[in-house]
């Protein structure tokens, strides 16, 4: 939602909201032009960039379409004119911040200009095998991700590339940072064993050896080395055990991501080793990565049926030392790795990704799972000159774009399930390569605006040929509909860090690699620029039977963040939801889309729903359905249970807000925004009440010597019914800017199965 008195105004102006914040990828801010439309009479928002000025060539030319070399280069000069689109990152939520205005020019539909100017596009690869093979590689170095023909065409990229630019100087900036930094030290963090350390490394060895390769200055060689030499344990302090099992293979994506950092660090680097150095680092690596790797590939349960992370992350690891050190080495182990982990992620990795795109694992293991395949692809590719159907043989992995646009909503990621472990070397990047290969434009857009699009991989993922806006024409609401999935999302706006976004799940709660939640009906809102109703996220890792199963008498659904009770959703009995409900959804939307403006004015008919049958879900129900909707023109949203249970009832939302109670109705505080619930049409007797985010006294006990997490700062909000049969109406209003109480609607009440895009107007 933009500020709403501008809205009304039919300006498109806003007023700055916060204090400025600045890029978190760029040390120094960058003065960029912006073109005024030609059309409409579009007013700059003073967010806008310092440097606005009206012009120009490039706006005039915009009515006509021309084709070829000429919209290559015209997509060129409006880059150049424009640079990066966000005036900064939001410092809480980490998303870009749009400033608010209109540019006809340059915020088109996406689309990419394919050129023959080595000035705005890459040359094509070189070496094109005609019968490519696993086994068979390019003959010069790099083969993996970065080959040479790009370094040489990288520098001249940069100079006409706004975000090429700026992800140059930030991973510039990065390096020296970590060049400073003592070697990572050898820890186990909370339950992901080395992981950290892995990754950790991972990171900062592409970052020097990109470094090296834009300066040829040794002196980053040397460093890298350091840091190889360290996680092969002869360092000057001990890296863990002596012995194969050093980078911990028992939890296999620790080995994985050494053996990645590695393969990154012997091929990027190749030309300023000693062949004693080489030497060295493929015996560590093999001995420590790509031997037990090869074990595991008949002992790990993770090359079984598993689509999943684990799939990705161990195969793309394996795969990419693999191909480092073919034909180098000469026992045979890459060939016999090769032969493995290719066929193994066609059958399991790509299939992570649903029939809608939604990732199997959680939003954020998505980003675990989808940068393995990303970069085993990547590596083959140009190692060897083909994908071998990994970007075909899910013929649906394109739309794992899609899921992740729309599971970022402006207060972070609908982020149901576990978070999992921290990231370092593992990014959203995918999506440049997605975008480019499997032809999605809009994806690219989306991603290099991010905080963490600067880092080496993208600066050869992506495509500098793209030009228009992600926003334009794209739809405001989505469903995933898979039955393992069934989730929508929801919102007033792509550009606008204060829109409303309302995201809600239902999907089967088993076959999810046991990351998910007892969450049905679960559901995240934000508004203003806050979270309002959010997650809790992941439990203790190293807790008693945390990842042991999901049945219903898992030890898993022991722990508060994991129980139907951690969620925003319904109880029945206090119990937690049955493991093999199979719930059934229906969605509709308004279809609203998004245009060219940053500034989106949402027509007051514009509305979405999505409603559950969560029967399945629960002993002692008869029916139940729940359904979530935007009411207003996207400012207030409605939340309804239709319930009929023989046990008690009750409703639950985790909050960040502070809570203040007055009978049927909460006034929500975060900062200094409000947002006001209210129960419609309430039950007698019934009333909110609020509670800390702890376990019930009566739960079953936890496992000996196990506890859960604290919920610092979480309010739950509750309201208690007694077994019956009920309409639940909730209201959520959060207090725009410029909405006075008149404003709200007060919407009528209709059974869920009665809903319709009109229903409520
Ligand atoms: C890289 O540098 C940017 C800009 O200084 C900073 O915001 C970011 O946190 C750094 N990234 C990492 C991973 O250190
Ligand atoms: C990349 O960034 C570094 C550090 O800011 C700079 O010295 C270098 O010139 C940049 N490379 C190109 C090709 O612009
Ligand atoms: C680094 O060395 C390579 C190979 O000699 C050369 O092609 C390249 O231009 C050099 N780069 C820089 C930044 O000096
Ligand atoms: C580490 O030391 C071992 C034992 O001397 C040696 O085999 C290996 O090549 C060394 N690796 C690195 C990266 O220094
Ligand atoms: C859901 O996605 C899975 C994984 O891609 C697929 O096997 C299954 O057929 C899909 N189900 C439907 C109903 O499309
Ligand atoms: C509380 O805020 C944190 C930080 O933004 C967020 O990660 C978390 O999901 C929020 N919790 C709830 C219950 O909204
Ligand atoms: C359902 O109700 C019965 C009878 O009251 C009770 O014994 C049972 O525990 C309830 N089941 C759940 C999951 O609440
Ligand atoms: C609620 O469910 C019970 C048990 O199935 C049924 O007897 C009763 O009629 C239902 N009540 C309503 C109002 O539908």
């Amino acid at each position: 939602m933009a500020d709403y008195a501008n809205e009304t105004s039919g300006l498109t102006t806003s007023q700055p909201k916060r204090t400025t914040r600045k890029w978190l990828w760029i040390g120094v801010p960058v003065a960029i032009a912006v073109i005024l439309a030609a059309v409409l009479g579009g007013v700059l928002g003073s967010r806008a960039h310092k440097n606005s000025s009206s012009s120009s060539s490039n706006a005039a030319a915009a009515g006509s379409s021309p084709t070829g070399e000429a919209a290559a280069s015209q997509a060129a000069s409006i880059k150049q004119e424009i640079g990066v689109f966000p005036t900064g990152t939001d410092s809480q939520y980490l998303l870009p911040l749009y400033p608010s205005t209109t540019n006809t020019a340059a915020y088109t539909t996406p689309t990419f200009h394919p050129s023959n100017n080595a000035a705005l596009a890459w040359p094509a690869d070189p070496f094109q095998p005609s019968d490519p093979s696993p086994t068979s590689v390019r003959s010069d170095r790099p083969r993996l991700i970065a080959p040479a023909y790009k370094w040489e065409a990288l520098s001249k990229l940069i100079t006409t590339d706004p975000y090429l630019k700026v992800w140059n100087e930030t991973i510039f900036g990065n390096a020296s940072v970590y060049y400073n930094l003592p070697v990572v030290q050898y820890h186990l963090d909370g339950g992901s064993g080395i992981l950290d350390n892995a990754r950790e490394i991972k990171m900062r060895v592409k970052a020097f050896s990109y470094v090296y390769r834009m300066t040829n200055d040794t002196k980053w060689v040397d460093r890298t080395f350091k840091e190889l030499q360290n996680a092969a344990g002869n360092g000057t302090t001990p890296f863990g055990p002596d012995g194969q099992d050093k980078w911990n293979p028992s939890h296999f994506l620790d080995t994985a991501e050494f053996t990645a950092a590695f393969a990154i660090g012997y091929d990027w680097l190749y030309d300023a080793w000693t062949d004693e150095q080489k030497s060295q680092i493929r015996t560590s690596m093999i001995f420590y990565g790509l031997q037990p790797g090869l074990d595991a590939y008949s002992t790990g349960w993770w090359f079984g049926n598993i689509k999943g992370n684990w799939n990705c992350v161990s195969n793309s690891g394996l795969t990419m030392g693999a191909l480092a050190i073919l034909g180098d080495d000469t026992s045979g182990i890459a060939e016999q790795i090769l032969a493995k982990s290719v066929p193994n992620a066609l059958e399991n990795c790509v299939f992570a990704v649903s029939s809608d795109g939604t990732w199997a694992e959680t939003a954020n293991y998505w980003y675990f799972g989808t940068t393995g395949l990303a970069e085993m692809t990547s590596s083959l590719m140009t190692a060897t000159g083909s994908d071998f159907g990994l970007l075909t043989n899910n013929e649906d992995l394109g739309k794992t774009g899609l899921y992740h646009m729309y599971v970022t909503g402006p207060g972070s990621l609908f982020a149901y399930g576990d978070h999992g472990p921290n990231k370092f070397s593992t990014t959203a990047n995918s999506m440049l390569f997605w975008g480019d290969q499997l032809k999605h434009p809009e994806y690219v857009l989306f991603q290099r605006d991010q905080h963490d699009a600067p880092e080496p991989n993208s600066m050869f993922w992506y495509n500098p040929t793209v030009s228009g806006a992600f926003w334009d024409g794209l739809a405001l609401d989505h469903v995933f509909d898979n039955n393992t999935d069934q989730w929508a999302a929801m919102r007033s706006s792509w550009t606008d860090e204060d829109a409303l976004y309302v995201a809600i799940k239902a999907g089967t709660l088993q076959g999810h690699q046991t990351h998910n939640d007892l969450d049905l009906g679960d559901f995240v809102l934000d508004a203003m620029g806050t979270r309002w109703a959010g997650e809790l996220g992941s439990g203790d890792y190293l807790s008693p039977g945390y990842f042991n199963s999901d049945d219903q008498d898992a030890q898993r659904w022991l722990y508060y963040r994991k129980r139907t009770e951690g969620q925003n959703t319904i109880l029945v009995n206090k119990a937690n939801q049955l493991v093999k409900a199979a719930p059934s959804i229906k969605f509709d939307s308004s279809g609203t889309k998004q245009d060219s403006s940053t500034v989106l004015q949402v027509p007051s008919d514009s509305t979405a729903y999505f409603t559950a049958d969560l029967t399945s879900g629960y002993d002692n129900v008869s029916s139940f359905k729940r359904g979530i909707r935007t009411i207003n023109g996207r400012k207030q949203v409605l939340l309804q249970d239709d319930i009929n249970a023989s046990g008690d009832i009750m409703w639950r939302m985790h909050t960040n807000a502070t809570v203040t109670v007055d009978g049927t109705a909460a006034t929500l505080k975060i900062g200094d925004k409000t947002l006001q619930m209210t129960i419609l049409n309430p039950p007698n007797g019934v009333s909110i009440t609020t509670g800390p985010a702890v376990r019930f006294s009566d739960d079953p006990p936890l496992p000996p010597d196990a506890s859960d997490q604290e919920n610092p700062g979480v309010t739950v909000v509750m309201i208690n019914l007694p077994a019956g049969t009920y309409s639940l109406q909730v209201l959520f209003n959060p207090q725009w800017a410029g909405m006075s109480a008149s404003d709200f609607k007060t919407p009528p009440a209709v059974a869920i199965d009665d809903w319709s895009l009109t229903s409520h107007n």
